[in-house]
């Protein structure tokens, strides 16, 4: 069901200790009585500390990163059966880190998306285009190929289970963020090819916003009409930033 996200993608920063301290402080200033979901996705190795100390909180913990196999001679990969007998229900998939350094196609990603779904996990999962797509004017195009090939192969009720991440590579710890009439245009383009393949449940698919989101700019991109939270990183590591973003929502 659509509502309003806020996750940490935490990426390959934080040890166990330091993992452990900001959860706590975390706990102690969450913004009370906003209606919005807070999800932090530490690294693998503090994933199970992270789900042990917000057990009785409202704050989830995704995965960064998931392997499509059940499980096998895969030295150094983590399956789906691992993230959830620990706890872990959601997992970001099709970030485009994973895309660009560890060569993730979208036929990759759909093999995931379905492992992920066949566990019954939720799947955060990241479309965005480069800057030479941008300024090429095939942004849409490409995120477009990226929904089509890794997603439109699912039936409806799998849907449910998916929260879109549009993240514009660009804009991915550069400082440089979409305007928020650039994230609303995606936004609502994504929703309408959503809606085009499977009809009104679009209307019911969080998407969120990620690159350069901070406390000074999340208020202006949380308000538009199709922008449903955002997926932060830099900003995610430090409890001040991060509650102030929760509270930007
Ligand atoms: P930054 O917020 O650091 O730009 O990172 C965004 C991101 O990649 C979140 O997944």
């Amino acid at each position: 069901m659509r509502h309003k996200i806020i996750a940490g993608n935490w990426k390959m920063h934080k040890n166990a200790q330091e993992t452990g301290s900001f959860l706590n402080d975390l706990i102690n200033e969450m913004p009370e009585g906003k209606e919005v979901e807070v999800i932090v996705a530490p690294a693998f190795t503090n994933l199970m500390l992270a789900t042990q100390i917000l057990e009785d909180t409202n704050v989830a913990v995704a995965a960064q990163n998931m392997h499509q196999a059940e499980g096998g001679a895969f030295t150094g990969e983590i399956s789906a059966d691992m993230l959830t007998s620990i706890g872990v229900q959601t997992v970001i998939l099709g970030h485009s880190e994973r895309r660009q350094y560890f060569k993730e196609t979208p036929a990759l990603l759909a093999n995931k998306v379905d492992t992920a779904l066949r566990h019954k996990m939720r799947v955060i999962f990241c479309v965005g285009e480069e800057l030479k797509d941008r300024k090429s004017k095939q942004f849409q195009n490409v995120v477009f190929y990226q929904l089509k090939d890794s997603l439109f192969h699912l039936p409806k009720e799998a849907w449910e289970h998916i929260v879109i991440a549009y993240e514009p590579v660009w804009a991915i710890g550069t400082g440089e963020t979409a305007t928020p009439e650039q994230a609303q245009e995606m936004h609502q383009f994504i929703r309408e090819q959503i809606a085009h393949h499977y009809g009104n449940l679009a209307d019911n698919v969080t998407i969120l916003y990620g690159g350069s989101v901070k406390p000074d700019n999340a208020k202006t991109i949380f308000s538009q009409p199709d922008v449903d939270g955002g997926l932060v990183g830099g900003a995610a590591l430090n409890v001040a930033d991060f509650t102030a973003i929760i509270n930007a929502i």
